[in-house]
């Protein structure tokens, strides 16, 4: 499929997308605490995005059985929510959400502290989101795709982290996966060229040991192979004249790097 340009009517409703998952999240991350199962943490986002009037996009996708994918400590991405698995105090969670909003997407993914963690897990949880705004630095026209990789792997790397490999984000729009891949590791080819325009969904996915990752028995589950801690960071961002603008991130909880 050819990497599409967006309209200015389609990059509105791709704002609207982000602005409602961007509230959603920040929701989400003021709501979780010990105690609650990752069940709960699904069933408050579902309702979050239906009270926005969006669909979630997640559900059902590929058959994936939840609106959020919740991975907790080892787990790296698509964990299954389920009600006996439940968030202690100093573990780290990663949430994966996805909207559709008149038929437009948008997917972003945050990993919070549940309680008190380690100061080692909250490294990880800055050093992932630090990686991102790394990338997206290099997210400018007239650049390539691989500048925004190599940048991400460099700063993760620098820490001595794992760069996850069999993961990549994504160009996004009408479909939630749209070419072109955009990996947070370098393939050495430049690859594309960044246009305005363009709208990409950037998500290091970064261990504290070992890049290496496995599959877990449900089909979806991804966990590191050496048990080590892995966090997720996501934003759908849109490819400008200018610097990038980061869709689906508001002012309200984090703003800025
Ligand atoms: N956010 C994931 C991604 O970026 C999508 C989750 S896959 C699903 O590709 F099946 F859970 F939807
Ligand atoms: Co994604």
């Amino acid at each position: 499929m050819p990497v599409t340009i967006k309209s200015e009517r389609e990059i509105a409703l791709m704002r609207e997308a982000g602005r409602i998952l961007a509230s959603v999240h920040d929701e989400l991350g003021k709501a979780i605490r010990p105690g609650m199962s990752t069940l709960d943490v699904d069933r408050l986002g579902e309702k979050l995005i239906r009270e926005h009037g969006c669909v979630p996009s997640f559900k059902n996708y590929c058959g994936y059985p939840a609106s959020i994918c919740v991975s907790v400590n080892s787990e790296v991405v698509h964990g299954i929510p389920n009600r006996h698995r439940i968030l202690r105090d100093g573990d780290i969670v990663s949430l994966d959400a996805g909207v559709i909003w008149k038929g437009y997407q948008s997917d972003a993914a945050r990993t919070h502290a549940v309680g008190q963690a380690s100061p080692e897990a909250l490294r990880l949880i800055r050093v992932t989101r630090e990686s991102f705004f790394c990338g997206i630095r290099q997210a400018r026209a007239g650049n390539h795709l691989n500048d925004i990789s190599a940048a991400i792997q460099a700063y993760a790397e620098s820490f001595g982290y794992g760069v996850v490999r069999d993961l990549v984000g994504h160009g996004i729009g009408s479909h939630l996966h749209e070419d072109p891949e955009v990996p947070n590791f370098s393939r050495r080819k430049k690859g594309i060229r960044l246009t305005p325009g363009m709208t990409l969904a950037v998500e290091p996915m970064i261990n504290a040991g070992t890049w290496q990752v496995r599959w877990l028995d449900d089909g979806w589950t991804v966990v590191t192979k050496d048990g080590s801690l892995s966090a997720h960071y996501e934003n759908t961002i849109l490819i400008t004249d200018g610097d990038p603008e980061i869709l689906s991130l508001t002012g309200e909880s984090e703003g800025q790097p």
